[in-house]
C-alpha cells in the first residue's frame, strides 16, 4: 500500500491571508485523517507564512496519524523539531522569495550542516527523510549521511507534458531504483495530482506520497475528507 501524507500548509496560507483564527489546520488534519490519509504533513518555515509553531505543537497532541514536519537546516526550527518530536523530519531547502519548495535540498554543499540536522533530529527519535533531486550523487549522499528515506521532488516532472514529462519520469524511475538498492524508504512529491499521480505511485516499493495543494484545491470544491478519500483510492486502486 502507498502511504498517503496530506500537507495541510494551505489551509494556513488562508487562515495567515487575514492573520485570523479560521480555517483551523488542526480540523483539516482530522478530516483528512477521516478521509484516510496515512499521515499530516506541515512545513515550518522560517518566515511562518503559514504553519505556526503553535499548530506544530497542537497538531502533534491531535494527529493520530503520522506527523511529518518539513523544515529546513535552521536551528531554531530544530530546536521545536525536537521538542515537538514528530514521526518524521523531511530536510527541505528555504528561500523566502520563492512561492514554494522549487528544488531538491542540495546536501553535497552543505553535508555538515544536514549532518548535525540529521544527528539531533535521529536522537530525538526522530526519523528522517531528505527530499531531493533525482540525483544519484544527491541519494549516495543520503546514504553516507544515514537517512532513513529519501522524498524524490516531482515537480519537474509535474511541470513538464509529453516527451518531456516522459523523460523525467525515466529519470526519476532511475533514481528510485537507487534509493531501493541502498536499503532507504522511498517517498515522493510536489506538484502531484489526481491527472499526474498514478506513474509515480506506480514506482516499485514506493512507499509515501506527500501531496498538498491539489488536494487542499479539491476539498475547497467537495470537502476535505472526500478529496483525500478520492486520493486514497487513486494510488492504491
Ligand atoms: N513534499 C515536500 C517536501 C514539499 O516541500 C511540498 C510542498 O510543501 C510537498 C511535498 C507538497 O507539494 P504540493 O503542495 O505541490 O503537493
Amino acid at each position: 500500500m502507498v502511504e498517503l501524507g496530506v500537507n495541510i500548509d494551505h489551509i494556513a496560507t488562508v487562515r495567515e491571508a487575514r492573520k485570523t483564527n479560521e480555517p483551523e489546520p488542526v480540523w483539516a488534519a482530522a478530516l483528512a485523517e477521516l478521509g484516510g490519509a496515512d499521515g499530516i504533513t506541515v512545513h515550518l518555515r522560517e518566515d511562518r507564512r503559514h504553519i505556526q509553531t503553535r499548530d506544530v505543537e497542537i497538531l502533534r497532541k491531535t494527529v493520530t496519524a503520522k506527523l511529518n514536519l518539513e523544515m529546513a537546516c535552521n536551528p531554531e526550527v530544530l530546536e521545536i523539531a525536537c521538542r515537538v518530536r514528530p514521526e518524521q523530519a523531511t530536510l527541505v531547502p528555504e528561500r523566502r522569495e520563492e512561492l514554494t519548495t522549487e528544488g531538491g535540498l542540495d546536501i553535497l554543499s552543505q553535508k555538515t550542516r544536514v549532518h548535525d540536522t540529521m544527528k539531533a533530529l535521529q536522537d530525538a527519535g526522530i526519523g528522517v527523510s531528505l527530499f531531493l533531486a533525482p540525483d544519484l550523487a544527491q541519494i549516495e549522499m543520503a546514504k553516507e549521511l544515514g537517512a532513513q528515506a529519501v522524498e524524490i521532488h516531482t515537480g519537474h516532472y509535474a511541470n513538464t507534458v509529453g516527451t518531456a514529462r516522459e523523460h523525467e519520469l525515466e529519470i526519476i524511475t532511475v533514481a528510485a531504483a537507487k534509493i531501493r538498492e541502498l536499503g532507504m524508504k522511498l517517498h515522493a512529491g510536489h506538484g502531484l495530482t489526481y491527472h499526474n499521480v498514478l506513474p509515480i505511485c506506480r514506482l516499485p516499493d514506493m512507499q509515501e506520497l506527500n501531496i498538498g495543494h491539489s488536494i487542499i484545491s479539491r476539498a475547497l470544491m467537495v470537502g476535505m475528507t472526500t478529496a483525500v478519500r478520492e486520493m486514497k483510492e487513486l494510488i492504491n486502486q
